[in-house]
Protein backbone atom coordinates (compact mmCIF):
# COMPACT_ATOMS: atom_id res chain seq x y z
CA UNK A 1 0.00 0.00 0.00
CA UNK A 2 1.27 3.05 -1.38
CA UNK A 3 0.44 6.26 1.31
CA UNK A 4 -0.36 9.97 -0.62
CA UNK A 5 2.58 12.49 -0.26
CA UNK A 6 0.07 14.92 1.03
CA UNK A 7 -1.35 14.53 4.01
CA UNK A 8 -3.64 17.24 5.06
CA UNK A 9 -5.00 15.84 8.38
CA UNK A 10 -1.55 16.20 9.61
CA UNK A 11 -2.05 20.12 10.71
CA UNK A 12 -5.53 19.17 11.84
CA UNK A 13 -4.15 16.84 14.67
CA UNK A 14 -4.20 18.79 17.71
CA UNK A 15 -6.17 22.14 19.00
CA UNK A 16 -2.76 24.13 18.76
CA UNK A 17 -1.74 22.78 15.31
CA UNK A 18 -5.41 24.26 13.95
CA UNK A 19 -4.98 27.26 15.34
CA UNK A 20 -1.41 28.27 13.75
CA UNK A 21 -2.94 26.91 10.49
CA UNK A 22 -6.69 29.11 10.86
CA UNK A 23 -7.35 31.08 7.91
CA UNK A 24 -9.63 33.21 9.48
CA UNK A 25 -9.61 34.63 12.51
CA UNK A 26 -12.32 36.14 14.38
CA UNK A 27 -11.49 39.14 17.06
CA UNK A 28 -13.99 41.05 19.33
CA UNK A 29 -12.48 44.35 17.33
CA UNK A 30 -14.06 43.68 14.07
CA UNK A 31 -17.69 43.03 16.12
CA UNK A 32 -20.39 46.01 15.83
CA UNK A 33 -23.16 45.80 17.79
CA UNK A 34 -27.02 46.96 16.99
CA UNK A 35 -28.51 48.56 19.78
CA UNK A 36 -32.19 49.52 19.93
CA UNK A 37 -33.31 52.84 22.07
CA UNK A 38 -36.93 53.64 22.64
CA UNK A 39 -38.56 56.42 24.17
CA UNK A 40 -40.66 56.51 26.82
CA UNK A 41 -40.26 53.50 28.34
CA UNK A 42 -39.55 52.86 32.28
CA UNK A 43 -37.55 49.47 31.83
CA UNK A 44 -36.03 47.51 28.74
CA UNK A 45 -38.67 46.01 27.22
CA UNK A 46 -37.35 42.33 25.35
CA UNK A 47 -38.17 41.30 21.67
CA UNK A 48 -39.73 38.40 21.66
CA UNK A 49 -38.83 37.28 17.97
CA UNK A 50 -34.99 37.91 19.08
CA UNK A 51 -34.57 36.51 22.83
CA UNK A 52 -31.76 38.15 24.76
CA UNK A 53 -32.11 41.63 22.47
CA UNK A 54 -33.97 44.35 24.11
CA UNK A 55 -35.36 47.88 23.41
CA UNK A 56 -33.87 50.15 25.60
CA UNK A 57 -34.44 53.12 28.08
CA UNK A 58 -31.91 55.91 27.83
CA UNK A 59 -30.26 54.17 30.82
CA UNK A 60 -30.03 50.51 30.54
CA UNK A 61 -28.80 51.70 26.55
CA UNK A 62 -25.49 53.03 28.35
CA UNK A 63 -25.31 50.11 31.07
CA UNK A 64 -25.08 47.68 28.22
CA UNK A 65 -22.90 50.12 25.85
CA UNK A 66 -19.95 50.45 28.41
CA UNK A 67 -20.49 46.43 28.47
CA UNK A 68 -19.72 45.88 24.91
CA UNK A 69 -17.12 48.30 24.73
CA UNK A 70 -15.63 47.14 28.02
CA UNK A 71 -15.78 43.54 26.04
CA UNK A 72 -13.83 44.92 22.88
CA UNK A 73 -16.10 45.41 20.29
CA UNK A 74 -15.79 47.67 17.47
CA UNK A 75 -18.30 49.71 18.02
CA UNK A 76 -22.24 50.22 18.22
CA UNK A 77 -24.75 51.28 15.89
CA UNK A 78 -28.04 53.03 17.34
CA UNK A 79 -31.36 52.19 16.34
CA UNK A 80 -34.09 54.52 17.75
CA UNK A 81 -37.62 54.17 18.24
CA UNK A 82 -39.71 57.24 19.10
CA UNK A 83 -42.90 57.38 21.10
CA UNK A 84 -44.93 59.26 18.03
CA UNK A 85 -44.28 58.32 14.74
CA UNK A 86 -45.55 60.46 11.55
CA UNK A 87 -45.79 60.64 7.93
CA UNK A 88 -42.46 62.43 7.50
CA UNK A 89 -40.53 60.59 10.25
CA UNK A 90 -39.69 63.82 12.51
CA UNK A 91 -38.37 62.28 15.17
CA UNK A 92 -35.29 61.05 12.86
CA UNK A 93 -34.02 64.94 12.87
CA UNK A 94 -35.49 66.46 16.24
CA UNK A 95 -32.39 67.34 18.22
CA UNK A 96 -34.55 66.08 21.00
CA UNK A 97 -35.14 62.92 19.32
CA UNK A 98 -34.85 59.59 21.05
CA UNK A 99 -31.31 58.66 18.83
CA UNK A 100 -29.56 62.14 18.93
CA UNK A 101 -30.06 62.34 23.10
CA UNK A 102 -29.05 58.42 23.42
CA UNK A 103 -26.20 59.27 21.26
CA UNK A 104 -25.45 61.66 23.70
CA UNK A 105 -25.57 60.00 26.56
CA UNK A 106 -23.50 57.42 25.15
CA UNK A 107 -20.61 60.27 23.90
CA UNK A 108 -20.47 61.61 27.61
CA UNK A 109 -20.08 57.80 28.84
CA UNK A 110 -17.79 57.00 25.86
CA UNK A 111 -16.39 59.18 24.19
CA UNK A 112 -13.55 58.60 21.44
CA UNK A 113 -13.17 55.19 23.02
CA UNK A 114 -15.57 53.55 20.49
CA UNK A 115 -17.24 54.06 17.37
CA UNK A 116 -20.66 55.26 17.79
CA UNK A 117 -22.94 54.38 14.22
CA UNK A 118 -26.28 55.88 13.51
CA UNK A 119 -28.32 53.63 11.27
CA UNK A 120 -29.91 56.60 9.11
CA UNK A 121 -33.02 55.95 7.47
CA UNK A 122 -36.80 56.76 7.97
CA UNK A 123 -38.55 54.21 8.77
CA UNK A 124 -38.46 53.62 12.31
CA UNK A 125 -39.83 57.47 12.41
CA UNK A 126 -42.97 57.37 9.66
CA UNK A 127 -46.45 56.24 10.74
CA UNK A 128 -46.56 54.01 7.33
CA UNK A 129 -43.04 52.35 8.13
CA UNK A 130 -41.56 52.87 4.79
CA UNK A 131 -37.86 54.05 4.74
CA UNK A 132 -38.85 57.41 3.01
CA UNK A 133 -41.68 60.25 2.03
CA UNK A 134 -44.56 59.02 0.13
CA UNK A 135 -46.36 59.69 -2.71
CA UNK A 136 -50.51 60.35 -2.47
CA UNK A 137 -50.08 56.94 -5.07
CA UNK A 138 -48.28 55.15 -1.73
CA UNK A 139 -44.71 54.65 -3.97
CA UNK A 140 -41.84 56.41 -1.80
CA UNK A 141 -40.61 59.92 -3.40
CA UNK A 142 -37.29 59.08 -3.71
CA UNK A 143 -35.45 62.55 -4.65
CA UNK A 144 -37.78 64.04 -1.74
CA UNK A 145 -36.48 61.70 0.84
CA UNK A 146 -33.22 62.67 0.19
CA UNK A 147 -33.53 66.09 1.79
CA UNK A 148 -35.27 64.33 4.96
CA UNK A 149 -32.07 61.48 5.19
CA UNK A 150 -29.73 64.70 4.73
CA UNK A 151 -31.23 66.62 7.65
CA UNK A 152 -31.13 63.12 9.56
CA UNK A 153 -27.34 62.74 9.45
CA UNK A 154 -27.05 66.34 10.44
CA UNK A 155 -28.45 65.66 13.69
CA UNK A 156 -26.85 62.77 14.03
CA UNK A 157 -23.40 64.42 13.82
CA UNK A 158 -24.13 67.07 15.39
CA UNK A 159 -25.21 64.73 18.09
CA UNK A 160 -21.62 63.10 18.38
CA UNK A 161 -21.97 60.21 15.67
CA UNK A 162 -18.81 59.04 14.20
CA UNK A 163 -20.14 56.92 11.61
CA UNK A 164 -23.73 57.40 9.96
CA UNK A 165 -25.15 54.82 8.07
CA UNK A 166 -27.79 55.33 5.66
CA UNK A 167 -29.58 52.04 5.15
CA UNK A 168 -33.04 53.24 2.84
CA UNK A 169 -31.60 52.32 -0.37
CA UNK A 170 -32.66 55.39 -1.74
CA UNK A 171 -30.84 56.50 -5.21
CA UNK A 172 -27.91 59.29 -4.21
CA UNK A 173 -28.24 59.28 -0.87
CA UNK A 174 -24.87 59.10 0.01
CA UNK A 175 -23.72 61.73 -2.02
CA UNK A 176 -26.70 63.63 -0.36
CA UNK A 177 -25.32 63.04 3.35
CA UNK A 178 -22.29 63.65 2.43
CA UNK A 179 -22.92 67.07 0.63
CA UNK A 180 -24.83 67.87 4.03
CA UNK A 181 -22.47 66.92 6.68
CA UNK A 182 -19.78 69.04 4.56
CA UNK A 183 -21.72 71.67 4.47
CA UNK A 184 -22.52 72.11 8.25
CA UNK A 185 -18.92 71.57 8.98
CA UNK A 186 -18.64 67.36 9.81
CA UNK A 187 -16.17 66.80 7.15
CA UNK A 188 -14.59 64.06 9.36
CA UNK A 189 -17.73 61.99 9.56
CA UNK A 190 -17.78 58.58 7.81
CA UNK A 191 -20.07 57.12 6.28
CA UNK A 192 -21.09 53.41 6.35
CA UNK A 193 -23.00 52.59 3.13
CA UNK A 194 -25.89 49.91 3.55
CA UNK A 195 -25.16 49.25 -0.48
CA UNK A 196 -26.22 46.24 -1.26
CA UNK A 197 -29.18 46.15 0.55
CA UNK A 198 -31.63 43.13 -0.23
CA UNK A 199 -35.44 42.84 0.32
CA UNK A 200 -35.43 40.22 2.66
CA UNK A 201 -37.69 38.19 4.90
CA UNK A 202 -34.44 37.61 7.05
CA UNK A 203 -35.67 41.06 8.56
CA UNK A 204 -38.80 40.34 10.01
CA UNK A 205 -37.23 40.39 13.92
CA UNK A 206 -36.08 43.94 13.46
CA UNK A 207 -39.56 45.22 12.45
CA UNK A 208 -40.70 44.09 15.95
CA UNK A 209 -37.37 45.27 17.89
CA UNK A 210 -37.89 48.90 15.77
CA UNK A 211 -41.75 48.68 15.75
CA UNK A 212 -41.00 49.51 11.72
CA UNK A 213 -43.25 46.80 9.47
CA UNK A 214 -44.80 48.50 6.41
CA UNK A 215 -47.97 49.23 7.52
CA UNK A 216 -48.68 48.36 3.55
CA UNK A 217 -46.80 47.05 0.54
CA UNK A 218 -43.39 45.50 1.12
CA UNK A 219 -39.70 47.43 0.09
CA UNK A 220 -39.02 45.52 -2.91
CA UNK A 221 -39.25 49.14 -5.02
CA UNK A 222 -36.49 50.04 -3.27
CA UNK A 223 -34.10 47.29 -1.78
CA UNK A 224 -32.43 44.68 -3.76
CA UNK A 225 -33.90 41.42 -5.42
CA UNK A 226 -32.48 38.18 -3.98
CA UNK A 227 -31.42 37.15 -7.30
CA UNK A 228 -29.31 39.62 -8.47
CA UNK A 229 -25.26 40.37 -7.52
CA UNK A 230 -24.17 42.38 -10.48
CA UNK A 231 -26.32 45.47 -9.05
CA UNK A 232 -25.04 44.36 -5.97
CA UNK A 233 -21.83 45.14 -7.38
CA UNK A 234 -23.49 48.42 -9.71
CA UNK A 235 -24.76 49.93 -5.82
CA UNK A 236 -21.32 49.26 -4.08
CA UNK A 237 -19.08 51.52 -6.87
CA UNK A 238 -21.77 54.11 -6.90
CA UNK A 239 -21.86 54.89 -3.58
CA UNK A 240 -17.97 54.62 -3.78
CA UNK A 241 -18.25 56.88 -6.04
CA UNK A 242 -20.78 59.53 -4.16
CA UNK A 243 -18.39 59.41 -0.79
CA UNK A 244 -19.08 56.06 1.32
CA UNK A 245 -15.92 55.21 3.28
CA UNK A 246 -17.30 51.82 3.89
CA UNK A 247 -19.76 49.60 2.23
CA UNK A 248 -22.12 46.98 3.47
CA UNK A 249 -23.75 44.07 2.41
CA UNK A 250 -27.17 43.21 3.84
CA UNK A 251 -28.55 40.18 5.32
CA UNK A 252 -25.34 38.07 5.67
CA UNK A 253 -25.55 34.48 5.36
CA UNK A 254 -27.90 34.07 2.69
CA UNK A 255 -25.27 36.60 0.60
CA UNK A 256 -22.08 35.49 1.54
CA UNK A 257 -21.42 35.03 -2.75
CA UNK A 258 -22.05 38.33 -2.91
CA UNK A 259 -19.98 39.53 0.17
CA UNK A 260 -16.97 37.80 -2.10
CA UNK A 261 -17.62 39.82 -4.73
CA UNK A 262 -17.78 42.88 -2.87
CA UNK A 263 -14.80 42.28 -1.39
CA UNK A 264 -12.96 41.43 -4.27
CA UNK A 265 -14.02 44.91 -6.26
CA UNK A 266 -13.49 47.52 -3.64
CA UNK A 267 -10.56 48.60 -1.41
CA UNK A 268 -12.30 49.89 1.47
CA UNK A 269 -13.66 48.05 4.52
CA UNK A 270 -16.42 45.74 3.75
CA UNK A 271 -19.26 44.89 6.69
CA UNK A 272 -22.16 42.20 6.83
CA UNK A 273 -24.98 42.45 8.68
CA UNK A 274 -26.01 39.24 10.00
CA UNK A 275 -30.02 40.44 10.32
CA UNK A 276 -32.36 39.67 13.08
CA UNK A 277 -33.86 36.84 11.45
CA UNK A 278 -30.42 35.22 10.99
CA UNK A 279 -30.32 35.71 15.33
CA UNK A 280 -33.42 34.71 15.84
CA UNK A 281 -33.26 30.87 13.42
CA UNK A 282 -30.44 29.85 15.43
CA UNK A 283 -31.17 31.15 18.47
CA UNK A 284 -34.92 29.12 18.12
CA UNK A 285 -33.13 25.76 16.96
CA UNK A 286 -30.77 26.16 20.09
CA UNK A 287 -33.85 26.77 22.27
CA UNK A 288 -35.68 23.86 20.62
CA UNK A 289 -31.74 21.37 21.26
CA UNK A 290 -31.56 21.15 18.07
CA UNK A 291 -28.37 22.89 17.66
CA UNK A 292 -25.32 23.22 19.86
CA UNK A 293 -26.02 27.35 20.12
CA UNK A 294 -22.11 28.65 21.01
CA UNK A 295 -20.94 26.57 18.00
CA UNK A 296 -23.09 27.43 15.69
CA UNK A 297 -22.62 31.21 16.61
CA UNK A 298 -19.35 31.21 16.28
CA UNK A 299 -19.33 29.23 12.92
CA UNK A 300 -21.47 31.69 10.96
CA UNK A 301 -19.69 34.92 12.24
CA UNK A 302 -16.03 32.78 10.67
CA UNK A 303 -18.53 31.83 7.32
CA UNK A 304 -18.83 35.49 7.06
CA UNK A 305 -15.36 37.02 7.67
CA UNK A 306 -13.94 34.12 5.55
CA UNK A 307 -16.34 35.36 2.92
CA UNK A 308 -14.94 38.80 3.01
CA UNK A 309 -16.64 40.66 5.37
CA UNK A 310 -14.27 43.11 7.41
CA UNK A 311 -16.50 44.07 9.80
CA UNK A 312 -19.70 42.01 11.11
CA UNK A 313 -22.59 43.56 12.56
CA UNK A 314 -24.21 40.75 15.11
CA UNK A 315 -26.60 40.76 18.12
CA UNK A 316 -24.48 38.20 19.77
CA UNK A 317 -21.41 41.35 19.71
CA UNK A 318 -21.14 41.35 23.19
CA UNK A 319 -21.30 38.09 23.93
CA UNK A 320 -18.87 36.83 21.22
CA UNK A 321 -16.52 39.53 22.12
CA UNK A 322 -16.23 38.15 25.59
CA UNK A 323 -15.63 34.45 24.48
CA UNK A 324 -12.88 35.75 22.02
CA UNK A 325 -11.04 36.94 24.88
C1 LIG B 1 -33.91 50.08 8.04
C2 LIG B 1 -33.22 48.88 8.59
C3 LIG B 1 -33.73 47.58 8.68
C4 LIG B 1 -32.74 46.81 9.26
C5 LIG B 1 -31.66 47.63 9.53
N1 LIG B 1 -31.97 48.93 9.08
C6 LIG B 1 -35.08 47.07 8.36
C7 LIG B 1 -35.58 47.00 7.00
O1 LIG B 1 -34.94 47.39 6.04
O2 LIG B 1 -36.71 46.56 6.89
C8 LIG B 1 -32.84 45.33 9.55
C9 LIG B 1 -31.86 44.78 10.51
C10 LIG B 1 -32.17 43.41 11.00
O3 LIG B 1 -33.06 42.72 10.49
O4 LIG B 1 -31.48 42.99 11.95
N2 LIG B 1 -33.77 51.21 8.88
Amino acid sequence: MTFPVERPRRLRRTPALRRLAAETRLHPADLVLPMFVKEGIADPAPVASMPGVVQHTRDSLRKAAVEAVEAGVGGLILFGIPAVKDARGSGADDPAGIVQVALGDLVTELGDSTVLMTDTCLDEYTDHGHCGLLRADGSVDNDATLARYAAAAVAQARAGSHVVAPSGMMDGQVAAIRAALDADGHPDVAILAYSAKYASAFYGPFRDAAECAPSFGDRAAYQQDPANTDEAIREVLLDLAEGADLVMVKPAMAYLDVVRRVADAVNVPVAAYQVSGEYAMVEAAAANGWIDRDRTILETLTGIRRAGADIVLTYWATEVARALR
